[in-house]
């Protein structure tokens, strides 16, 4: 089915197809503007669940210039059937310097039928010029049988935005340094785990990386080195309230997005129910590190204890200048997660560091006030 949309279906909830009339496959996604040759287009990075939970199919990118209509521009991190794939034209050039066993490891991450790759963000690194994707890299490996034991985060790397992206590894992160703390279903011995998470590039470009951790009990927040491909300090140097900080401790929040508008910044999050909706709830910094005020639930309206059926993602700052916001959601559909929907609805302002998402359906953007 061919479309030419010049509304965002909100709450309505339709089906959404790209501009070959295929079903939009960017779950737990991110959009955000890259001037890539000169021209300045929308990017929308998120999951392929073209076949449910799995096979994985990997990581899907569109693009627009009006982000009503999405151009399909493929799936930019591919997964694997199995390690001879390495010897393929695709995968050997990525990967063909590398010894049996970094494939291996390489092959844990993307190994289709056992991979878990969610959430997946981008960043653009103007030092180097190369574009990064972090995303949650879990699933099951030998010697484990749960879907989200391995909790990692996944580092791909490429020169396009929508060009053949490589891994560079998966890693376990930052962790409050007390073998007698309290760390939920994670333990001391899975310490450092990451499972929801997100990215923020600060207007000083130093960017962070967000993300649920110790049992899902806590967030942190943790700064990235200066290429975005790692943290900015070693885990096991780094240090609590200075290299990484701990929020919502014992809170159980995840699907965080983080934005900043007028100089304040603002963090959206959902509780843990897996792919269940429950309400949302933001809080407020004068920092990406924190400390965050709680500031309650950002929707008004009846269904706000699902956050009107949907889980956050991400914020889309649509205008810098006019500070138009949208809050990206996904309605997730357990019984077929390929169907998915997205949730995005305007985010509106008040003093105070207040905001609300207005419930609407097929709205446009600049309209979003209008109510
Ligand atoms: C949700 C999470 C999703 C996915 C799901 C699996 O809580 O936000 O990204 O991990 O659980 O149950």
């Amino acid at each position: 089915m061919k479309n030419v949309y010049n509304t965002f279906g909100g709450t309505a909830d339709a089906p959404w197809y790209d501009t070959d009339g295929k079903r939009i496959q960017a779950h737990g996604g991110q959009v955000q503007k890259f001037t890539v040759n000169g021209k300045d287009k929308w990017y929308w990075i998120g999951e392929d669940k073209t076949y449910g939970y799995r096979p994985c199919g990997g990581i899907h990118l569109y693009s627009s210039d009006d982000l009503y209509n999405w151009k399909d521009e493929g799936i930019i991190l591919r997964t694997m059937e199995s390690t001879d794939e390495f010897e393929e034209p695709y995968f050997k050039e990525l990967y063909g310097s590398l010894t049996k066993e970094e494939k291996e490891t390489i092959f844990i991450d993307l190994d289709r039928n056992r991979c878990v790759i969610e959430r997946p963000k981008m960043l653009y690194n103007e030092k180097t010029g190369k574009y990064v994707i972090w995303f949650h890299a879990d699933g099951r490996f030998p010697g484990c049988k749960g879907d989200y034991d391995k909790a990692k985060a996944g580092v791909a790397v490429c020169d396009r935005p929508n060009g053949v992206f490589r891994m560079l590894g998966s890693y376990k992160l930052n962790y409050h340094n007390d073998p007698n703390g309290e760390y939920g279903f994670d333990g001391w011995e899975n310490r450092g785990s990451v499972r929801d998470m997100n990215l923020f590039l600060d207007k000083d470009r130093t960017a962070y990386i967000i993300y649920s951790s110790e049992g899902n009990r806590t967030t942190f927040v943790s700064r990235l080195n200066e290429e975005y491909t790692n943290l900015a300090v070693d885990r096991d140097q780094a240090v609590e309230g200075v290299d990484f900080t701990r929020n919502f401790i014992g809170c159980f929040r995840e699907a965080h997005a983080m934005f900043c508008y007028q100089n304040k910044y603002y963090m959206i999050n959902s509780g843990c129910t897996s792919w269940s909706p429950n309400p949302a709830r933001y809080a407020v910094a004068d920092h990406p590190m924190g400390p965050w005020r709680d500031m309650g639930d950002p929707c008004m309206e009846k269904g706000r204890e699902t956050t009107y059926d949907s889980q956050s993602t991400c914020v889309i700052l649509v205008d810098e200048e006019k500070g138009g916001c949208i809050y990206m959601g996904d309605r997730w559909k357990e019984e077929d997660l390929a169907v998915s929907g997205y949730i995005w609805l305007p985010i509106v302002f008040l003093p105070d560091g207040k905001m609300i998402l207005e419930k609407r359906e097929d709205w446009s953007y600049g309209q979003e006030s209008s109510k």
